[in-house]
């Protein structure tokens, strides 16, 4: 994958507009990131975020963003926040630049996984790591949470998961695993159901708890009555 099949990777129903956004992490490594958004306008990742919290959400820090909305208000925030600096996407300087994919294969444990995860999350906030793990035709691709001084700059895991795997795989995502070790009872929160709403519907989403036990719920009734308008133009 290379920079121009990024746009193709942007799920924009509601604007249209494409956005892309590449992040080089201190150690040289390139973590691109594309814009996904929400029914619910203000629950949409920008490029920018979704770059930002890829590379985070491996384990890498953050050092140069070059991204396509340098224009946005964010990105001085994102600057401040992480210590990086940003420059705009200029297409011919980065075309020789290709990605890794992060996808995992199919023989994955996934209760391991999940487990093994929670080292992966960014939570300087609330010491509380969740992780994610969303099944796709490709393998499976992994999500935690990233916290942020400002702490509505921050993502879920879940939602972290969801925006890696569409970055690089198909639209169709099969399934959704969750997991907390210190909640009693592992649970998307109303933000992250009605992304996974959008994303997974009428998919089983799995629930382990911090007891080792499972739950699986359809994502429909994870939020009944869930905001759609027919007036909001979707897939
Ligand atoms: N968190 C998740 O990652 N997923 C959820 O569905 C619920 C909450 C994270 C966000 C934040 O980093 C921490 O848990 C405390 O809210």
């Amino acid at each position: 994958m290379d920079i121009n099949d990024l746009y193709e990777q942007n799920y924009v129903p509601y604007s249209k507009k494409a956005s892309v956004a590449v992040v080089r992490s201190k150690n040289g490594k390139w973590f691109p990131g594309v814009r996904i958004e929400n029914i619910c306008y203000p629950l949409s990742i920008s490029a920018t975020q979704n770059a930002l919290f890829y590379c985070l959400s491996e384990g890498h820090e953050p050092a140069e963003l070059f991204t396509d909305e340098i224009h946005a208000t964010m990105i001085p925030s994102w600057e401040k926040e992480l210590g990086i600096t940003s420059n705009p996407l200029e297409k011919d300087e980065l075309h020789n630049i290709t990605f890794d994919n992060p996808v995992l294969e199919a023989d994955l444990n996934k209760i391991d996984k999940l487990k093994e995860l929670l080292d992966m999350a960014v939570v300087g906030e609330s010491d509380f790591p969740v992780s994610a793990i969303v099944e796709t035709e490709q393998g499976y691709f992994t999500g935690v949470n990233i916290e942020c001084t400002s702490w509505n700059m921050g993502l879920c895991a879940e939602r972290v998961a969801i925006a890696k795997a569409l970055t690089f795989s198909s639209k169709n995502l099969i399934s959704l695993e969750i997991h907390t070790r210190k909640g009693e009872f592992s649970s998307p929160c109303g933000a992250c159901r009605q992304v996974i709403k959008e994303h997974l519907p009428k998919k089983q989403i799995h629930l382990h708890h911090a007891d080792d036990s499972e739950s699986i719920h359809f994502s429909e009734d994870l939020l009944p009555h869930s905001f759609s308008s027919s007036s909001l133009s979707n897939r």
